[in-house]
C-alpha cells in the first residue's frame, strides 16, 4: 500500500493516544519525520518517550490495549526513527496557541508534506474556549482550520497532503438547524453527540472546500472516517455516553486500524491527485447530503477566517 516517505515532513495532531500516535509510529516506520502535537506535557512525552524506545526497539511492540502491532514494513534501512520525532505543545482550542504552534513550526520547517488533522474532542458540557467558541467546534474544526490556513505557504512548499479525521457521525451533524455563528458559540448547544456531529461535519466541509479553493497549488485534502475503534475518545465524552458506550470497545477496531485509514492517504502514490474526497476507513463513500452542500462549505470557510482572525 505504502512507499517509503523518507525525509518527509510530517505534522500530527493529538498524536500522544489513539489514531494519531498510531499514524505517528507507521509514517515514521516509513522514514519520515514527524512532529506530534499535544496539548499535555506529561502524555506528550510519555508518548514521544514510548515512540523512541519502540522505534529503538524496531518498532515492533503494542501501542495500545490489544491492538496487533502496526504491520507497516520498515522502509528505513537502519536510520533512527527516534530521532525523527519531535514534541510541540499546543492546546487547539485556544487561536493563540494555534498561532504560537504554526510560528514554531514554519520556521522549523520550509515545507511541510502530510498534515494529520486528527485532534478530537467531545465535551459533556457546553464549555467554552479562550475565543468564546464553543469549546468541541473550537477544538475539532476551528484550531485546525487556522492552522492549516497558517501553514499553507509550507504545504504548498512542500507535497502538501492533508488529511482531516472526521468521523461517521458526521451524518448526524446538522450546521442548518441555526445560525452558524449560535452552533459556533454554543448557543445553539442540543448536547455533546450534536456538538461532535457538527464538528465532524465541518471537517467533512473544510475538506471539500480547501480542495475547491487551494486545489491548484498542489495542496490535497481528504476526510476519513479511521473506523469505530478502542481509544481513549469514549472516556471523554458524557456519562450516559460512555455507558452506552464503554462495554462495547472491548469489540471494536485498535488504533491502528484509524493510523492505516490516514496512512493510506498519504503514503499510497496512486492517491496523489485524489482530493476533497471521504474516506470511510479505506474505502471512497460519498458523505451525507450537508456536507456535500457547496453553499454551506463556503460559507463556514468565510466565517471561520471572520472567527479566527486574531
Ligand atoms: N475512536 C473512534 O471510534 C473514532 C471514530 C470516528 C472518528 N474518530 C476521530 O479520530 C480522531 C482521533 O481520536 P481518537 O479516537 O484517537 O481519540 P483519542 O485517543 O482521545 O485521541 C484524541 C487526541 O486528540 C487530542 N486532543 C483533544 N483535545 C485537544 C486539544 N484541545 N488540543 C490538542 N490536542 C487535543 C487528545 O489529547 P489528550 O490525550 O490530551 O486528551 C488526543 O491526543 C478524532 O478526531 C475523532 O473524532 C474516532
Amino acid at each position: 500500500m505504502s512507499g517509503s516517505l523518507k525525509g518527509q515532513v510530517a505534522v500530527v495532531t493529538g498524536a500522544n493516544s489513539g489514531v494519531g500516535r498510531s499514524a505517528t509510529g507507521m509514517l515514521l516506520r516509513v522514514g519520515a519525520h514527524v512532529t506530534m502535537v499535544c496539548r499535555s506535557p506529561e502524555r506528550g512525552e510519555r508518548a514521544l518517550a514510548e515512540l523512541r524506545q519502540s522505534a529503538a526497539a524496531g518498532g515492533s511492540r503494542r501501542t495500545q490495549g490489544r491492538a496487533s502491532a502496526d504491520e507497516m514494513p520498515d522502509l528505513t534501512s537502519g536510520d533512527s526513527a527516534g530521532a525523527r520525532v519531535e514534541l510541540e505543545l499546543a492546546d487547539l482550542s485556544g487561536q493563540e496557541d494555534v498561532r504560537d504552534l504554526a510560528a514554531r513550526l514554519a520556521a522549523k520547517h520550509p515545507a511541510i508534506d502530510i498534515l494529520v488533522n486528527n485532534a478530537g474532542v467531545t465535551r459533556p458540557r457546553c464549555v467554552h474556549s479562550p475565543e468564546g467558541f464553543e469549546l468541541t467546534f473550537a477544538t475539532n474544526h476551528l484550531g485546525h482550520f487556522l492552522l492549516t490556513r497558517l501553514l499553507r505557504d509550507r504545504l504548498e512548499a512542500g507535497r502538501g497532503r492533508i488529511v482531516n479525521v472526521s468521523s461517521r457521525g458526521h451524518q448526524s451533524g446538522d450546521l442548518r438547524r441555526a445560525e452558524l455563528e449560535d452552533i459556533a458559540r454554543g448557543r445553539a448547544w442540543e448536547g455533546a453527540l450534536q456538538a461532535y456531529a457538527d464538528s465532524k461535519l465541518a471537517n467533512v466541509l473544510f475538506t471539500s472546500e480547501t480542495a475547491r479553493r487551494w486545489g491548484s497549488r498542489g495542496v490535497t485534502a481528504n476526510a476519513v472516517h479511521p473506523g469505530v475503534l478502542a481509544t481513549e475518545i469514549w472516556k471523554k465524552t458524557s456519562l450516559a455516553a460512555r455507558v452506552l458506550v464503554l462495554p462495547f470497545t472491548w469489540f471494536m477496531a485498535s488504533p491502528e486500524v484509524g493510523g492505516k485509514a490516514v496512512m493510506n492517504l498519504v503514503a499510497d502514490p496512486s492517491r496523489d491527485d485524489v482530493t476533497g474526497r471521504y474516506f470511510h476507513v479505506q474505502q471512497e463513500k460519498t458523505p451525507s447530503a450537508q456536507a456535500r452542500d457547496e453553499a454551506l462549505a463556503c460559507e463556514l470557510w468565510d466565517r471561520s477566517v471572520e472567527w479566527t482572525r486574531g
